[in-house]
């Protein structure tokens, strides 16, 4: 067998060259999510991906895992914090096993109309303070990410509150949205996003609430023959990562992702209707889903019933935050 013998020198020239040399190799950030590559959230992960490599020149390198891919909810939270992956964008309703129940506020139902509402609250002191709530679990809040307005689906009609009256709804893990299903009569039923399709080809629950691009995405078109606009509340992001790991980082590579999240940011901001709009058509044109919006007065009747969900979490997310969140975006709830 022939054996090879290269000097020393020429074994350095040779790793410089190929640009093997361990201190060439990228930092990794494994950011994991739970939902489909073409919607507002895996396309804003996609865009911080290219401007990561970008700004930092390669030295950092963020593969995505979505889908649930590598983990389902909790899990990826759980994984976050061990420092198994380092960035997630989870729901603001999935923070509450994490300790963190006073992002469920953005559960309560009808608190905002318009994403430019909502925007005076994640892009204000409001939204800032419940991101830092997060560092003492270990990990730091850095960007909210819309989704969008949710809606309805079942295998029937929601027109009317009493459409609801003993259907199995799927829900994420937030007390707020049990709140509200169980206000409209509904049969709520927390389940990880990845096992909602089954659940619901198999009848395990009757219908869910989600923004249009991940109903669609998931294909529950196929099995939800019905779908309510409602727009009856919000569901976005908040963008996270290990705190340990950020702080670990060269402060120049730390001052590059800051940007390019902040940019990634602007363009999930702009993306996120355009998506859910897009999503909406193409349930429609798929034929398997009939639509039906509220109108004003049905919209109204599902407002008077929803309101009181405000009140009795009041002392779940804090009363204060509520108020002052009703401050930021002039809601009031006694004019509906
Ligand atoms: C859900 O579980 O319904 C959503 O939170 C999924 C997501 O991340 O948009």
């Amino acid at each position: 067998m022939k054996t090879w013998k290269i000097g020393i020198g020429a074994l350095v020239m040779m790793m410089a060259v190929c640009g093997t040399s361990s201190a060439e190799e990228p930092i990794l950030i494994k950011f994991s999510h739970v939902v489909a590559i073409d919607t507002p959230k895996g396309k804003a992960a996609e865009k911080f991906r290219e401007l990561a490599a970008q700004y930092t020149r390669n030295k950092v390198k963020v593969e995505i895992y979505p889908n649930s891919q590598l983990f389902k909810d909790k899990e990826e939270l759980e994984a976050v914090q061990m420092g198994t992956v380092q960035m997630l964008a989870p729901s603001l309703a999935k923070f509450g096993p994490l300790g963190v129940k006073e992002f469920e506020v953005f559960d309560l139902p009808y608190l905002f109309d318009s994403y430019e509402q909502l925007h005076k609250v994640t892009q204000g002191s409001v939204g800032q303070e419940l991101l830092d709530k997060l560092s003492a679990k270990g990990i730091l809040g850095i960007a909210y990410w819309d989704n969008g307005f949710k809606q309805m689906s079942a295998n029937k009609p929601l027109k009317s509150p009493a459409d609801f009256q003993g259907v199995k709804m799927r829900i994420q893990s937030s007390k707020v949205l049990e709140s509200q299903m169980r206000s409209l009569g509904a049969n709520p039923q927390v389940m990880a996003f990845s096992e909602v399709y089954q659940a619901l080809q198999t009848g395990v629950v009757d219908g869910t609430e989600n923004p249009v691009s991940n109903f669609y995405t998931q294909k529950m078109h196929e099995v939800q023959k019905h779908l309510t606009v409602s727009d009856h509340g919000y569901l976005g992001y908040a963008v996270i990562v290990n705190k340990a790991f950020w702080e670990s980082l060269p402060k120049e590579i730390r001052a590059q992702l800051g940007l390019a999240m902040v940019e990634a940011t602007v363009f999930a901001n702009q993306i996120a209707k355009k998506e859910n709009d897009k999503a909406l058509e193409a349930v429609r044109q798929s034929g398997k889903t009939e639509i039906t919006t509220l109108t004003p007065a049905e919209r109204s009747a599902w407002k008077r019933v929803l309101i009181k969900v405000h009140q009795e979490m009041a002392s779940r997310v804090g009363a204060e935050l509520i108020q002052s969140i009703y401050k930021v975006t002039g809601f009031d709830p006694n004019k509906l």
